[in-house]
């Protein structure tokens, strides 16, 4: 089955590899003359990647061993092993062993790309006189005790590896016979031995690319090379350059603990990403669900994590609700941690849980933690057979409705949506690690966080929201995937893991899908925390709490509503701002005596006092200040024209509440300040009866106040005005005496 499929795929393949030659052929070299060689199990990320790069150069590799198992030897990565890879090849080049004129190339297939075609290779090749080439690194592996032996050489990598080597078909064939070899044998220290006898060395023109003409080997070499763009007559595209040997290798490799940097360098090589038509390789594979039904959609575990408290969260969840893609289609799983966001959950819960083609919730009661709860989510995919597996944390807000479909389409195993703090470079993912595996930041990571450069980029580490093909999943059990690991995160184990397993994440900023939270200085002992997050999540705080309508405040062709001489109208928050700064000051209780004598007043004397609570006393005078700076401010310099203060201040703002049987009116008098704002954080004819304010040099009042909308009138001299009697519920009212 898996290799009627491979079968199919290389005749597609073909297909495009010989309208590509049509168009290169003016050469007239038989490219014939190459044998590609490797060996390759099944298909992987990595692969795939190899593959995708030799179709860009016209190549088209022989995969041996395709479909079996791995034979030669466990883990190969830090044991030695490989020598199946030879006993493949050998058997492969049987019949070609008397055959001169033709040049055979072997390389790896899971961490190698081809950055050139053949005719480039072969040229290269030729010009170094070797009749048996492979690539050099700077370690003796595996035995170190063999550098002793080894010749010294002037510049370049001095020792042997097996991942990249090229010869013709008899010298290469004599080479793989020198002497027997088991398939887990250690393939790298049969080479060496071979090119450590001098007999054997000298008879095959036996050669390493010191200076990586041909081959680069990436491990221990990471520093040595660098990027460039190159303009040929049609399209610019990036290359290699050796900045110590001053070559341009031709195939690279990303040996031992190099693979992280051959996943950054593989983002742009082999044109995956050029400057003209930018990201080339997230066509590739792409698929286009538009017109599937229903019934035939991927089936999804989306799973929802809460394990801190985190502003906003009602937003997050109407976005979950808001996706795009059909919830039959669709098991949800949440895991709370969190006993404040219970209500949130709950109300969600019982709203849309039912609409799900299932549903599991994990509660604070059951305390579990975090790593478990992940696990469980896995657990729940394989239970339910699941296509993919989405994790969306409390965190990520994915304002894009589409991005679970744009996600499947990109038919990656792991692709995330990048996701960004506002105005920040705080993103979902790492470009680069650290050797002990933390945060490094890469060359590109700006670009890409500020979408100066799109596309979709392999990198080291995601987090917060990402989307798993369970195919992969289902090929591992939970040792060897799990955000179980000793000393890691839930997160730094999961994609320490997926590392380990060589399967790629992506990261995708091709369309924006959302943003993060920052959910720092969250302070859920308060009341209304939310509205304290005006600095740290302003774009949401703005977007839960500034008017709708405050944009038409600035609209020309309408007049700001004006119901007394100079005392202007504007809408400027909603009503839950209303609310919860009703609730903020309610819950805090220490309404003023509404006397003269008033302690937190500097003078201590208040000449007209009112029944109120001020900002500075629930924390909130900070935030009051950039809201009278970003909000407040512009509709001011709109009406008065010509007066500017920037930032504006105030040392009086506070909450009036009156009441029939407390404080029910306020005798007339002016305000200490240049003007005056007075927002109407209730409702009149439902929350109370009365009230209002009197401007008497201009014998006006207002007293249909609308919920959210402001009053700004100057404070002195002109507009002398009273608080009007409420006779019935009680009025609130948020006053603020602007530059005193
Ligand atoms: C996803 O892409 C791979 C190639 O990368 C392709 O073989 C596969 O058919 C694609 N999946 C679908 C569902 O088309
Ligand atoms: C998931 O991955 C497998 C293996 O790569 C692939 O065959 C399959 O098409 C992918 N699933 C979807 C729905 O893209
Ligand atoms: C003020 O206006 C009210 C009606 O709006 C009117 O009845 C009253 O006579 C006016 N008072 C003065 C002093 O003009």
């Amino acid at each position: 089955m898996a290799l009627k499929k491979i079968v199919n795929t290389w005749c597609k393949l073909e297909v495009i590899i010989l309208i590509f030659l049509h168009i290169s052929s003016t050469k007239t070299r038989e490219i014939d003359d190459i044998l590609v060689y490797t060996v390759a199990t099944s298909e992987t990320d990595g692969f795939q990647r190899y593959t995708r790069s030799a179709i860009e150069y016209g190549i088209k590799p022989n995969i041996l061993g395709w479909g079996e198992g791995w034979k030669g030897g466990e883990n190969i990565r830090y044991r030695p092993g490989g020598g199946w890879k030879i006993n493949l090849l050998k058997k492969a080049l049987e019949p070609y062993k008397d055959d001169k004129n033709r040049i055979v190339l072997f390389t790896d297939g899971y961490d190698v790309m081809f950055l050139s075609d053949l005719n480039t290779i072969i040229d290269a090749f030729k010009k170094t006189n070797a009749r048996v080439l492979f690539g050099a690194e700077s370690a003796c592996w595996p035995d170190p005790e063999l550098e002793k032996l080894y010749p010294v050489v002037e510049s370049g990598k001095r020792f042997l590896n097996s991942g990249l080597y090229m010869g013709y078909a008899p010298d290469v064939y004599e080479l793989l016979n020198y002497s027997p070899v088991k398939d887990t044998d250690d393939d790298q220290l049969f080479f060496t031995l071979g090119y450590l006898d001098e007999d054997l060395r000298t008879r095959l023109h036996f050669k390493l690319d010191y200076n990586s003409e041909i081959f680069q080997n990436l491990n221990g070499a990471t520093s040595e090379v660098e990027m460039f763009p190159e303009t040929n007559k049609e399209y610019t595209e990036y290359r290699l350059k050796n900045v110590v040997t001053h070559t341009q290798p031709l195939i690279v490799h990303g040996n031992g603990f190099s693979k992280t940097n051959l996943n950054a360098l593989g983002n742009y090589l082999a044109r995956a990403w050029t400057p003209e038509e930018e990201c080339r390789h997230c066509k590739w594979g792409q698929i286009d669900l538009r017109r599937t039904l229903v019934k035939d959609l991927p089936t999804v575990v989306l799973a929802l994590f809460f394990e801190m408290p985190t502003p906003f969260v009602e937003e997050y969840l109407m976005k979950i609700q808001d996706l795009e893609y059909p919830k039959e289609r669709i098991h949800l799983f949440i895991h709370n941690n969190v006993k404040y966001h219970m209500p949130h959950v709950q109300s969600f819960v019982d709203q849309f849980s039912g609409r799900y083609k299932s549903f599991k919730q994990i509660t604070p009661d059951d305390s579990i933690p975090e790593w478990t709860a992940r696990d469980l989510s896995l657990d729940y995919c394989m239970q339910k057979d699941c296509d993919f597996y989405f994790v969306v944390d409390s965190i990520a807000h994915l304002d894009n409705p589409y991005t679970l479909q744009l996600l499947i389409e990109q038919n990656r195993t792991v692709v995330a949506p990048m996701l960004v703090r506002p105005e920040k470079a705080w993103s979902n993912f790492w470009g680069a690690l650290t050797k002990d595996g933390f945060y490094a930041r890469s060359h590109d990571y700006l670009d890409i966080v500020y979408n100066k450069r799109k596309g979709l980029w392999n990198v080291p580490f995601i987090n917060t929201c990402y989307l798993v093909n369970a195919t992969m999943l289902k090929k591992y059990d939970r040792t060897q995937l799990s955000y179980n690991k000793e000393n890691f995160d839930a997160d730094m184990a999961f994609c320490s893991n997926l590392n380990e397993l060589d399967v790629f994440m992506y990261v995708s900023n091709r369309v924006d899908f959302g943003h993060l939270i920052n959910p720092e200085s969250y302070d859920v002992t308060r009341t209304a925390p939310d509205m304290y997050q005006i600095f740290d999540n302003a774009r949401d705080w703005n977007q839960r709490y500034i008017h709708p309508d405050y944009p038409e405040n600035f609209n020309p062709n309408k007049k700001t509503l004006q119901p007394c001489p100079d005392v202007y109208w504007a809408p400027i928050v909603t009503r839950r701002f209303c609310n919860d700064l009703i609730s903020m000051m309610e819950a805090f209780g220490k309404w003023s005596e509404g006397k003269n004598e008033d302690e937190r007043l500097t003078g201590g004397y208040e000449a007209v006092p009112t029944r109120d609570i001020h900002m500075n006393q629930v924390g909130w005078d900070p935030h009051w200040m950039i809201f009278l700076q970003r909000w407040v401010r512009p509709v001011q310099e709109h009406v008065f024209t010509g007066y500017f203060h920037d930032p504006p201040r105030s040392l009086m703002n506070f909450v009036v509440r009156y009441k029939p049987d407390e404080q029910p009116s306020l005798r007339p008098h002016h305000d200490s300040s240049t003007y005056t704002i007075n927002i109407a954080l209730n409702e009149v004819g439902k929350d109370y009866e009365g009230g209002g304010c009197h401007f008497l040099r201009y014998n006006c009042s207002v007293t249909d106040t609308k919920t959210g909308w402001m009053l700004i009138h100057p404070g002195r001299l002109t507009h002398y005005h009273e608080g009007l009697r409420v006779t019935k519920g009680i009025r609130y009212i948020m006053i603020s005496f602007v530059d005193p």
